[in-house]
C-alpha cells in the first residue's frame, strides 16, 4: 500500500552550540518519496542536521518545512516521522513487543491490530517471536533492529535513520539494506539516511548529500557524486581515486616531470589543479587500447597488502604524488620498490581546483611574501 510521502526543505539552516558551529548555511530540498543519504566524516554535522529535521534540536537560524508547511518549532511527536538514532535507545522497562507497539499505542491503533503489526515488523528485521524479550537481553545489533521495527511499524511518511546498521555484521547489514530499500520502494516513504559507508550510500540512494565541516559540499545522484565530484574532498570521501598535482595555464595542463597532460582542459581559471582518476579509469600493465591517448606513468610501490581478491598498493608517482591503487591483474609485481605501469585514461580524467591547505599551499607563502613586499613599498 502506497502512502503519502513528505517533502522536506531546509532554508539556510544553522546550528550553533555556544561559540562553535555544528551546521551552517544548509539549503536543501528533499522530494517526496526520495531516498537521500547524508555522507561525511565524523563531526561534519550529519546527526545535527537530522535532529533538526526530526525536531529534537531547534535550528539557531533558518527554516524547515514539510510539504511547504513550516515545522521549525513543531514538537517531534507531531511530525509523523519514524526515527532511528545513533543513541536513541529502546525503553528498557518495556518488552520488545511493547517497544515496537509504542508508536501504534500513541496513535491509538486498536489493540487487536497492534499485535499483528508488531509481529510483521519484527519479522521484517529478522526477529520473529522476540515480543516477550527485554532489550537488555538482546545483542547490540538486535536492539538496533528492534529500533528499526519501531520506526517502521506505524508506516511513517518520513523515515530518518542515523547509522541504523552500524552494529550489524556484513551479511545482516546487506539483508537490512535490501529490506529498507524494498520498504522504501513499496511504501514510497521519504527516507533520509545517515551513513559512514560510502558503498551503502551509493547503492541505496537516489541522491547523496556530502557534508564537510558543517556545510554541504555537494548534492547529487550517486553517479554525479562519483563521476563528477565537485571538490577533491568529495572525490576522496566517495570512492577511491589517484590524483596528481598539475598547473592549468588556461591552455594546457602541465604536471611536473610528466609535462603536458593530453587530457581535456577544465573550465577553471588558471592555477594549480588536481587531476584525478577513478579506479575504472586506470589500466595496469597492459595498455587497454593500442592507439589510445592514455597517459603512461611508471609508479613505484611503497607498501602493499592483500585485501581479499585485490591487492592494495600505496604508490609514488614521478610527480611526487602518492596514492593507493587496487591491483586486480595477475602477474603484477607489487612488492615494495617494484615499478608498475599505469595507464591513466585521458578521457576519464577529472580536473579539480586544488583544495585549500593541500598541495599548492605554497600559494599562501607567495601571498605572504607579496604582502611583505607591498608593505615595504608603502
Ligand atoms: N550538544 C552539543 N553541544 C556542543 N557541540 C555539539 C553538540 N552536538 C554536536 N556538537 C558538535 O557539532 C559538530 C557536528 O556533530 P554531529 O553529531 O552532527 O556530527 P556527525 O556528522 O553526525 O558525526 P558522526 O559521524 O561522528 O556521528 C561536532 O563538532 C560536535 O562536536
Ligand atoms: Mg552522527
Amino acid at each position: 500500500m502506497a502512502i503519502d510521502a513528505t517533502s522536506v526543505t531546509l532554508r539556510n539552516v544553522a546550528k550553533h552550540y555556544g561559540n562553535s558551529t555544528a551546521v551552517e548555511g544548509v539549503d536543501l530540498t528533499i522530494r517526496a518519496g526520495e531516498f537521500v543519504s547524508m555522507l561525511g566524516p565524523s563531526g561534519s554535522g550529519k546527526t545535527t542536521t537530522l535532529k533538526m529535521i526530526a525536531g529534537f534540536e531547534a535550528p539557531s537560524t533558518g527554516q524547515i518545512t514539510f510539504d511547504g508547511v513550516d515545522v521549525t518549532n513543531i514538537a517531534p511527536e507531531k511530525r509523523n516521522i519514524g526515527v532511528v538514532f545513533q543513541n536513541y535507545s529502546l525503553f528498557p522497562h518495556l518488552t520488545v513487543g511493547q517497544n515496537v507497539a509504542f508508536p501504534l499505542k500513541m496513535r491509538k491503533v486498536p489493540a487487536a491490530q497492534r499485535d499483528e503489526r508488531v509481529a510483521r515488523a519484527l519479522e521484517l528485521v529478522e526477529l520473529p517471536g522476540f515480543e516477550k524479550r527485554k532489550p537488555d537481553s538482546l545483542s547490540g545489533g538486535q536492539q538496533q533492529r528492534v529500533a528499526i521495527a519501531r520506526a517502521l511499524v506505524f508506516e511513517p511518511t518520513l523515515l530518518v535513520m542515523d547509522e541504523p546498521l552500524g552494529a550489524l555484521d556484513r551479511r545482516l547489514r546487506e539483508v537490512m539494506q535490501l529490506e529498507i530499500k524494498a520498504l522504501h520502494d513499496r511504501l514510497g516513504v521519504t527516507v533520509i539516511y545517515v551513513t559512514h559507508d560510502q558503498e551503502e550510500a551509493l547503492t541505496m540512494s537516489d541522491r547523496i548529500i556530502v557534508f564537510s565541516k558543517g556545510k554541504i559540499e555537494q548534492v547529487g545522484t550517486p553517479r554525479e557524486v562519483y563521476d563528477e565530484p565537485a571538490t577533491e574532498f568529495v572525490a576522496d570521501f566517495v570512492g577511491e581515486s589517484l590524483a596528481i598535482s598539475a598547473t592549468w595555464d588556461g591552455n594546457a595542463l602541465i604536471a611536473d616531470t610528466l609535462g603536458v597532460l593530453a587530457v581535456p582542459g577544465p573550465a577553471l581559471p588558471a592555477g594549480p589543479v588536481r587531476v584525478l582518476w577513478r579506479p575504472h579509469a586506470i589500466g595496469l600493465t597492459e595498455r587497454p587500447d593500442a592507439d589510445s591517448k592514455d597517459l603512461h606513468v611508471q609508479a613505484t610501490v611503497l607498501t602493499s597488502g592483500y585485501a581479499g581478491g585485490v591487492v592494495k598498493a600505496r604508490i609514488s608517482l614521478p610527480t611526487g604524488d602518492e596514492g593507493i591503487v587496487s591491483i586486480t591483474s595477475v602477474g603484477v609485481d607489487y612488492s615494495p620498490g617494484a615499478t608498475i605501469d599505469l595507464y591513466l585514461r585521458a578521457d576519464r580524467a577529472i580536473v579539480l581546483p586544488t583544495a585549500a591547505g593541500k598541495r599548492g599551499g605554497g600559494m599562501s607563502e607567495t601571498d605572504q611574501r607579496d604582502d611583505t613586499t607591498a608593505g615595504r613599498r608603502g
